[in-house]
């Protein structure tokens, strides 16, 4: 019983040494991204390629992580604002985020798809020249980086926006957009999980991935980028790869 008041009041006196608590960081997810992050549905709890690789890391470096779900268009916002201290979740890294953000270094390339219903014709010609309804992502690179080659090359297609991928598949399904442009990852997630279809094709250049943080938050990226360099070094990269992205 003393032994035990003893340690306890160790622990409490360490927490509050600064210098030997352990760092706690959040990272900010979107829910609805598998395979890279989403909420699990039997445990309720934030699961995914990136949640995993996240949680591996905070071990290994020592610090602790939380993953908290938001909405994507508002994550940046938020991590300046410092409500959260990362964005581990199936960031592309572009020019414009760069300019309010730092990248970790990037840890997985990802092609973008065009997703159609099963039963259509549609090619990828086809939906860059026909007036149809294309759903993209909302605040994602590829609704801007559509929405300003739509503008430059005049595309005839209507751009509708959702909060996530699969809403996008939902109205495909039920034929309020002909088609959605995404990542091909949550593209082969939706047709892994048997709803009616199928890729037509990719478009643009690929985009590589990187853990979002805040400008000046260089100890946590010299973390993260360790992190990586050593989990990639690791069987348990593999083994997220199978287990998430079917590799
Ligand atoms: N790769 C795109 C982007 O960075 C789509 C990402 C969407 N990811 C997500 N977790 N919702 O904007």
């Amino acid at each position: 019983m003393k032994k035990f008041f003893v340690c306890a009041l160790m622990a409490t006196l360490l927490a509050a040494v600064p210098a030997f608590a352990q760092k706690s960081y959040v990272n900010g997810i979107d829910p609805n991204y598998p395979p890279f992050a989403y909420v699990d549905e039997k445990t309720g709890q934030p699961a995914g390629f990136d949640v995993d690789s996240l949680n591996w890391i905070a071990k290994t470096m020592g610090f602790e992580i939380t993953h908290k779900p938001m909405a994507w268009d508002g994550i940046i916002p938020a991590l300046v604002a410092k409500q959260i201290d990362m964005v581990g979740s199936g960031m592309s890294i572009t020019p414009e985020r760069a300019k309010v953000v730092q990248f970790s270094d990037p840890y997985w390339t990802v092609s973008r798809v065009f997703l159609v219903p099963a039963n259509s014709n549609l090619t990828a010609a086809d939906i860059l020249s026909q007036k149809i309804k294309l759903g993209v992502q909302r605040g994602t690179s590829e609704a801007n980086a559509i929405k300003q080659e739509q503008q430059e090359k005049g595309y005839p297609f209507e751009l509708r926006f959702y909060e996530s991928a699969p809403l996008a598949v939902e109205d495909l399904l039920n034929g309020r957009i002909q088609a959605a442009l995404m990542d091909e990852l949550p593209a082969d997630d939706a047709i892994a999980k048997g709803r009616a279809v199928k890729k037509a094709g990719t478009h643009g250049k690929p985009d590589g991935f990187g853990v979002a943080l805040r400008k000046d938050d260089k100890e946590l990226r010299a973390l993260i980028d360790e992190g990586y360099r050593k989990l990639m070094a690791d069987p348990y990269w593999k083994e997220l790869q199978k287990k998430y992205l079917n590799k």
